[in-house]
């Protein structure tokens, strides 16, 4: 019985995650443990949604219904910000879908509800799409360092900030001008203000600061500075003192216990590692007591390497929800339902 995917939203995620289904079939299914069918896919405007590789008739503009419908097992949100996507996912979980999301504003704004409703109804919430792109970060920090102490989490987390930054640096263009082509290369949130004033990445700290501390943790506790002040100026200072400027996520525990997450533009000597991630990648540090220094480096937005966290995701749910359906099958107490459970 195939595993079936309801897709909300259908931008450039939305329909790579499409693509990618159709163009992987075979592989998915081996991985996935059974076949991934696209059930329906919720969008406002089904005529900007043509020539993809599915059937016109899945298109509907009744999210909330196809988020909800019986037939349904795994709801992917790449709608983004927090209404309807909160109603939606919330409705979701209560009607026993897993979901896998790419929302960072509303995992930084109501993670805890959204949690604590999955956990309720025993339902997975994945959500690897939301940090810095393609990069497998979360379930690191998750899970494999689930037995060490995590210090500190640093790094570039926004890919518009950094195309931008890079290049008023690299080839002195204008603020203006590298944003129109950060947005036409797919990597700029729908409204860029999220990226430029520092939002998109304070929601990411957020969600960094929670999973390596173990604590709440959402965006308002977040300090937050975006790029819109810096100038050509700066940047030339920065340079003529063998300096980069990067807008970069700190995420920190003091010696007290205390949690401090900030976002902010900082200089950076042109020799550290993260001076020289370039263009839309990301890159985090991660500090941690026994591991030690560990770095995560990759694309960081873009519709085909946000999608392929997308897909990881999808295939990781389905298999906990065979595994379960294996337990339920065989008369288990259900005790053993998931077994990675990722939202916690
Ligand atoms: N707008 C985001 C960025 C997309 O530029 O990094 C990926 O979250």
């Amino acid at each position: 019985m195939a595993m079936k995917v309801a897709l909300l939203g259908c931008g450039a995620v939305g329909s790579e995650v499409v693509r990618l289904v159709d163009e992987q079939r075979s592989e998915l299914a081996t991985r996935a443990g059974t076949a991934l069918e696209i059930a329906g896919v919720a969008v406002r405007r089904p005529e900007r949604a043509r020539g993809l590789p599915i059937d016109p008739a899945l298109f509907t503009t009744d999210a909330m219904e196809l988020a909800t419908r019986p037939d349904v097992d795994i709801v992917v949100e790449v709608i983004g910000g927090i209404e309807p996507a909160r109603s939606l996912t919330l409705a979701a979980i209560k009607a026993g879908k897993s979901v896998v999301t790419a929302n960072k504003a509303l995992l930084a704004e109501d993670g805890e509800a959204i949690h604590s409703a999955a956990r309720a109804a025993g339902v997975d919430v994945y959500y690897e799409a939301s940090v810095a792109g393609a990069i497998p970060l979360l379930r690191p920090l998750r899970d494999s360092l689930a037995g060490d102490r995590v210090q500190a989490v640093l790094g570039i987390v926004n890919g518009t900030t950094n195309y931008i930054l890079d290049r008023m640096d690299s080839l002195g263009a204008g603020f203006a001008e590298s944003l129109e082509e950060a947005q036409s290369l797919g990597y700029a949130e729908a409204d860029p203000t999220a990226d430029v004033e520092g939002f998109d990445a304070a929601a990411k700290a957020a969600i960094l600061a929670r999973l390596a501390f173990h604590t709440e943790v959402s965006a308002a506790d977040v300090h937050r500075e975006g790029i819109t002040e810096v100038t050509a100026g700066d940047i030339a200072s920065a340079r003529d003192m063998g300096c980069v400027v990067k807008l970069l996520a700190i995420c920190q525990r003091s010696a007290d216990g205390s949690v401090g997450v900030r976002v902010h533009p900082a200089m950076l000597p042109r020799e550290h590692p993260l001076a020289n991630v370039n263009g839309a990648y990301n890159a985090v540090f991660v500090e941690a007591e026994s591991a030690g220094r560990l770095m995560f480096y990759g694309a960081g937005a873009g519709g085909t390497p946000t999608a392929s966290a997308v897909l990881g995701d999808i295939v990781a749910v389905s298999r906990n929800r065979l595994a379960e359906a294996q337990v339920v099958d065989s008369g288990g107490n259900g005790e053993t339902r998931r077994v990675h459970p990722m939202g916690e």
